[in-house]
C-alpha cells in the first residue's frame, strides 16, 4: 500500500487570499491539491471557473501535484481543458459513462496527455463496478459523501467500500492509490486509513483549521 497522503481540497476557498493560502498549504506539506471541478451538470453546483484558476495559478507557483477531481458529465471536455497543465493526476466518475469500452477510452485518453488516471466512484454505486478497471488505472477516489458540496458529514457505509476494494487490490498486488473524498477529519482518518485508504482528502477540516500543519499531520495520521 502506498505511503499515507493527505490532499486539501480547494473547493471552499475563497479567491481572495487564495495564493498566500497556497503558500501556507505547502508549508504545511500537502502532498496533493485536490482540484474538484463541478460542471453544474453532472453535480448541481458548477466550479470550473474558479477551480481553473487555481489549478493554473498552482501550476505556476509549485511542483506540489494536482489531484483533478472531474464531477462532470463531458469528460473529454474538460480533460482537454485541465490535461495540459504539467503532469497532474485526472480522476473522473465512473457513472459519468453508460459502458465500459467508454471508460476504457477515456482511461487511454488521459494517460495519452501524459497524466496519471483515476476513477472516482459515487457512495450509490457498488464498488465492483471498479474492478474491471483496476488494471488500468493510478487511483480510486471512493466518494465518502455525495459529490457536490464540501463540509458534509461522511457517510459511515462507503467506509466499508474501501476495504473491499483494498482487499481487490492486494489480489492484484500492484500499488494502486485509494482516496477517501469527503467529511474526513482528525476524528475518522484514522479509521478511514485503516479500511485502506492511503490518501485521505479534506477540505473544510484542513483550509478553516488555523494550524495548517498540525490539521494535515492529524489526517496524515503522525
Ligand atoms: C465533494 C468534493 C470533496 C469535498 C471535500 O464533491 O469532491 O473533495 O470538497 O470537502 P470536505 O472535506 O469539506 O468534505
Ligand atoms: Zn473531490
Amino acid at each position: 500500500m502506498g505511503k499515507n497522503e493527505v490532499a486539501v481540497s480547494l473547493l471552499n476557498v475563497d479567491v481572495e487570499g487564495a495564493i498566500s493560502l497556497f503558500y501556507n498549504l505547502e508549508t504545511a506539506k500537502v502532498d496533493y491539491f485536490h482540484i474538484d471541478v463541478m460542471d453544474g451538470v453532472f453535480v448541481e453546483n458548477y466550479t470550473h471557473d474558479k477551480m481553473y484558476e487555481f489549478a493554473t495559478t498552482l501550476a505556476n507557483i509549485t511542483n506540489i501535484k494536482q489531484d483533478i477531481h472531474l464531477m462532470v458529465k463531458d469528460v473529454k471536455k474538460y480533460v482537454d481543458i485541465y490535461s495540459s497543465l504539467g503532469r497532474n493526476r485526472i480522476s473522473f466518475h465512473v457513472e459519468a459513462f453508460d459502458t465500459s469500452e467508454e471508460i476504457i477510452d477515456m482511461i487511454n485518453y488521459i494517460k495519452d496527455t501524459g497524466n496519471q488516471v483515476g476513477l472516482a466512484i459515487s457512495p450509490d454505486t457498488s464498488i465492483d463496478e471498479i474492478y474491471p478497471f483496476l488494471p488500468y488505472i493510478h487511483c480510486v477516489i471512493v466518494m465518502t459523501v455525495q459529490p457536490g458540496k464540501g463540509g458534509q458529514t461522511i457517510i459511515e457505509d462507503t467506509i466499508t467500500k474501501i476495504t473491499y476494494l483494498r482487499n481487490a487490490i492486494n489480489e492484484f498486488n500492484n500499488d494502486i492509490d485509494i482516496e477517501a473524498d469527503g467529511g474526513i477529519k482528525d476524528t475518522n482518518a484514522e479509521l478511514v486509513r485503516n479500511a485502506g485508504a492511503n490518501i485521505l482528502i479534506a477540505g473544510t477540516y484542513i483550509v478553516k483549521n488555523p494550524n495548517l500543519t498540525e490539521a494535515v499531520r492529524k489526517i496524515r495520521g503522525q
